[in-house]
């Protein structure tokens, strides 16, 4: 509930005649509750300061700051922009009207006042200004949904990629941590970093189209199911899509890049060097480290430590060598991880 409907709604009025602060205060007490500001300074003092105030009634005229700078300085601050200004003046050119409303001002009240208009235009602007609070909190409310809902949906879509050759979806787990602490540790930004622990979940999501009895062939593959497991990270961009969404937009990438190769030997582009994007060479080391690491239908789990030598050893050949320093610096808490992510033996 809004402030202004629960309590008494708090008016801030700002004149550098005390007579006319009192006129309005005569006003507006019996309903709300009255702030006072004889200059323009002061007003933008209280303005800022806990409970804010619902609404600012503004006398246009005053030495020093007059009321539009002070208007000017109360919509620049993110703090103040949103409290409603109604100008009071004895101006009443058009030209002057309408500066004031280009500032920001809701409307104008002329001098000498007449309480029913007072009463009348605070009231109106109250209300409307409650109900923009209230509909911006509802905007609000549905778009953390809207974010946490396409989060939950693109998790178990990398999951439901995972379950057909591993039955509990761990290893996408672990492999996005594993990139994003790598992502982390390249201090790029704390959002980026995210977006990759987010986006990669997916790198995988391609093998939905490839058939089990290749997927889940216990022993190695001939050159004909190479070729059609290696169209995995294509199917995958195609499944992700084109979209305006960083993350999306990311994690299209990783499905495409996953496999690529430093060299060049990699597929589905033969991309070489710093050509692979950055999050396709993380996602390269967290992706072979942990498919290393755990038990395969195509092969046993090997011990951490078998699986980094292998990472080091291809250092510049299948990885960015530039990033196994930085593999080796997230290690220990990427055996964390492994250790509270593991698959349930049997
Ligand atoms: P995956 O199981 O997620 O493995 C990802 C990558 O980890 C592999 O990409 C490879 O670079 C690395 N990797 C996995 N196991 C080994 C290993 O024993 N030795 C070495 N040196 N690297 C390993 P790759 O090779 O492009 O394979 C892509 C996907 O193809 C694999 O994903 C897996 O689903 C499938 N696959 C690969 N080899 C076999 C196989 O021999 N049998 C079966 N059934 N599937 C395989
Ligand atoms: C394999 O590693 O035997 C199959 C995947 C590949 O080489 O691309
Ligand atoms: C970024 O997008 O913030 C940097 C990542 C990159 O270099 O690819
Ligand atoms: C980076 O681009 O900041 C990471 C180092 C590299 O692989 O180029
Ligand atoms: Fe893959
Ligand atoms: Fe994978």
């Amino acid at each position: 509930m809004i402030n202004s409907l629960q309590d008494k709604a708090t008016i801030l009025v700002v004149d550098d005649t005390p007579e006319n602060i009192d006129v309005l205060s005569g006003v507006l007490r019996a309903e709300y509750k009255v702030k006072a500001a004889l200059s323009g300074e002061k007003a933008l003092r209280i303005a800022q300061s806990d409970p804010r105030p619902d609404m600012i009634l503004l006398d246009v005229m005053m030495p020093d700051m007059d009321g539009y700078e002070v208007c000017r300085r109360l919509k620049a601050n993110p703090a103040t922009a949103q409290i409603p200004v109604i100008f009071v003046t004895a101006k009443i050119a058009v030209e002057d009207e309408r500066r004031g409303l280009e500032l920001g001002a809701v409307d104008y009240i002329t001098k000498p006042i007449s309480p029913p208009i007072v009463e009348i235009r605070v009231r109106t602007q109250l209300a409307l200004y409650d109900q923009r609070r209230e509909l911006e909190k509802m905007v609000r409310v549905r778009t953390e949904e809207v974010l946490a809902t396409r989060l939950e949906i693109i998790r178990r879509l990398g999951r439901a990629a995972e379950f057909k050759d591993n039955e509990t979806g761990l290893h996408v787990i672990r492999m996005s941590h594993y990139a994003r602490l790598m992502a982390a540790s390249l201090n790029i930004s704390d959002a980026w970093a995210d977006l990759v622990f987010n986006a990669a979940p997916m790198h995988d999501i391609g093998k939905i189209g490839i058939p089990d009895r290749i997927l889940l062939k216990p022993g190695p593959l001939d050159e004909e199911e190479r070729r059609v497991i290696r169209t995995h990270p294509q199917m995958g961009a195609e499944i992700i899509g084109d979209h305006q969404a960083e993350l999306l937009k990311l994690a299209k990438e990783i499905a495409l890049t996953h496999h690529e190769k430093w060299d060049g030997s990699g597929y589905p582009c033969g991309l070489r060097g710093a050509e692979i994007p950055l999050a396709g060479r993380i996602t390269a080391i967290a992706d072979v480290f942990d498919a290393l690491t755990a038990e395969r239908p195509y092969k046993k789990a090997w011990p951490a430590a078998k699986a980094t030598a292998i990472i080091d050893q291809d250092a510049g050949t299948h990885f960015d060598p530039a990033l196994i320093p930085v593999f080796h610096e997230i290690l220990p808490e990427a055996l964390e991880i492994m250790e509270h992510y593991t698959d349930k033996k049997g």
